[in-house]
């Protein structure tokens, strides 16, 4: 309701690559599937609260065949609370653009994951192009000349400018869900001037730390003409104005009557290890991610494996439940980061795999989020151990699934939510030692101890749910539209 007031009647249209529901065909039947990603995650509720239009890359197999290719679908399916609008794309404009320049350039760029990013100029002249077929898009979605634009990610760093010149009286937020590197690191890219360009058309950019809006002054600083404002955090760039601040995302905080319906923390621990047949009393840990190199896995599993070491008295009786959804596979670094994690993990358990219980278990496969909340209701202990992270949104959803103010959150401080949430045992993933004794101390942690970081953590994310991350960016725009307006008439 809040965020529907400070709209007053805008216009909102989102700009992302990842479409909130993809439409699959299988066996002749259509079939509703929700992506695994922090994005969608946290920008779904947002559209359902504020009505409005998603443009996305229509990414589903359903649809280009059932449905006509350039179909508007009524979402959530059923509810109609918002309109996605999809855009397909031809095989070589997703190869270019989102396999090739977004998430061989720019996804190991803005990550420093030690994954040597790759620059092809016909990547380039792809991602181009596939900008400005979205911009044009938000252009012919938008009924007046005012509306607001939200762009999200990586994928479109060139949106906000090319919008801003068929639209000058938009406001566009733009969010970077990503991490930003320092000018160094963001130097390689051959391009560097033009994506920041881009960039510099929104009104506001946010950022989710501090530190990343820094590094993205400091880089404009180095590689562009522009005048700095550090006081404000302002950057004045060709007769545009873009205020940079970072808004911390979120999670849709779980409603009663969502709560109502979920089983007993007990009852999840019991169907949990029915289903993969474990011991009714094996102590578990859940790690659950997009197969992606960023994420920390390996590291993870030699924390595992050294704590097994280190501390005997768990032989047989813990598991890690990995899930890893299958993500971005038509990459060669992918797939080889796959067969690395299957690898290390087959070695681990034969290694110290017990009488039929094995230490960890890796299930390869996309999990929808009912699967996944009973897995953080049943786990003793949640493991994010990224590498570098935006944000990450698995640690808040842990958080949101244990009303019962148990089990343990590790945390890597890479993670930008390592600096809200303190009450989880923060680690140092390539730090294996480190992550192996957090490991041993969540599984023996007492359960006053437990309860009261939980409640800690359970108020924190909360509070700063997405709602807030979302109003509080409507918010700044709606005061800088007021002060144009004003400026105007001067
Ligand atoms: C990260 C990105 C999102 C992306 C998600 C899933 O969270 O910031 O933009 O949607 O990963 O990746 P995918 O390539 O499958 O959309």
């Amino acid at each position: 309701a809040l965020l529907r007031t400070q709209l007053s009647g805008d216009q909102v249209i989102v700009v992302s690559n990842r479409e909130p529901y993809i439409h699959e065909l299988l066996h002749g039947a259509v079939v509703v599937r929700r992506p695994a990603s922090g994005l969608v995650t946290a920008v779904e509720p947002v559209m359902r609260a504020c009505s409005g239009t998603w443009i996305a890359h229509g990414s589903g197999s359903a649809d280009r065949d059932v449905v006509d290719r350039n179909d508007r679908v009524e979402l959530p399916p059923g509810q109609h609370e918002y309109l996605l609008r999809r855009l397909w794309l031809t095989p070589e404009e997703e190869q270019g653009y989102y396999f090739g320049f977004a998430n061989e350039g720019m996804w190991p760029l803005c990550h420093v994951a030690h994954v040597r990013p790759v620059f092809r100029e016909s990547d380039w002249q792809y991602y181009r192009a596939v900008n400005q077929r979205f911009a044009d898009a938000v252009v012919a979605e938008a009924r007046e000349d005012d509306p607001v634009v939200l762009v999200q990610d990586y994928h479109f760093a060139l949106v906000p400018a090319m919008v801003r010149e068929k639209l000058p009286r938009a406001t566009i937020i733009t969010f970077w869900h990503i991490p930003w590197p320092n000018p160094e690191s963001f130097g390689i890219c051959p391009w560097r001037r033009e994506i920041l360009q881009g960039m510099l058309g929104s009104t506001i950019l946010g950022f989710h730390t501090r530190f990343h809006c820094k590094n993205f002054i400091e880089t404009v600083d180095r590689y562009l003409e522009a005048r700095i404002e550090h006081e404000h955090s302002t950057i004045q760039f060709q007769g545009v104005s873009t205020l940079v601040e970072s808004y911390p995302i979120s999670i849709e905080w779980p409603t009663a009557a969502e709560t109502a319906l979920w089983r007993p923390v007990p009852e999840c621990r019991r169907r949990v290890l029915d289903r993969l047949h474990l011991p009714a009393d094996q102590r578990l840990a859940v790690g659950i991610d997009r197969f992606d190199y960023t994420k920390g896995i390996l590291e993870r599993l030699h924390a595992v494996e050294r704590m097994l070491e280190k501390y005997p008295e768990w032989l047989g009786r813990f598991t890690l439940v990995q899930v890893a959804a299958p993500s971005r596979s038509a990459l060669e670094e992918y797939r080889a980061f796959r067969d690395r994690i299957t690898v290390v993990t087959d070695r681990i358990n034969q290694r110290f795999g017990t009488g039929g219980t094995l230490p960890i278990l890796l299930l390869a496969e996309h999990h929808e989020h009912d699967a996944v909340n009973e897995l953080y209701r049943a786990a003793d202990a949640c493991l994010v151990t990224s590498l570098h992270d935006g944000m990450n949104l698995v640690c808040k959803e842990f958080v949101a699934a244990r009303d019962d103010e148990r089990g343990v959150l590790i945390l890597s401080r890479f993670a930008g939510a390592a600096r809200e949430l303190p009450e989880a045992l923060i680690v140092n993933p390539y730090h294996v030692e480190d992550t192996a004794d957090a490991l041993h101390r969540a599984l023996t942690m007492p359960e006053a101890e437990q309860r009261e970081r939980m409640a800690a953590l359970r108020t924190t994310v909360r509070e700063f749910n997405v709602y807030r991350w979302a109003g509080r960016m409507l918010a700044d725009a709606g005061r800088w539209r007021l002060r144009e307006r004003i400026a105007e008439r001067v």
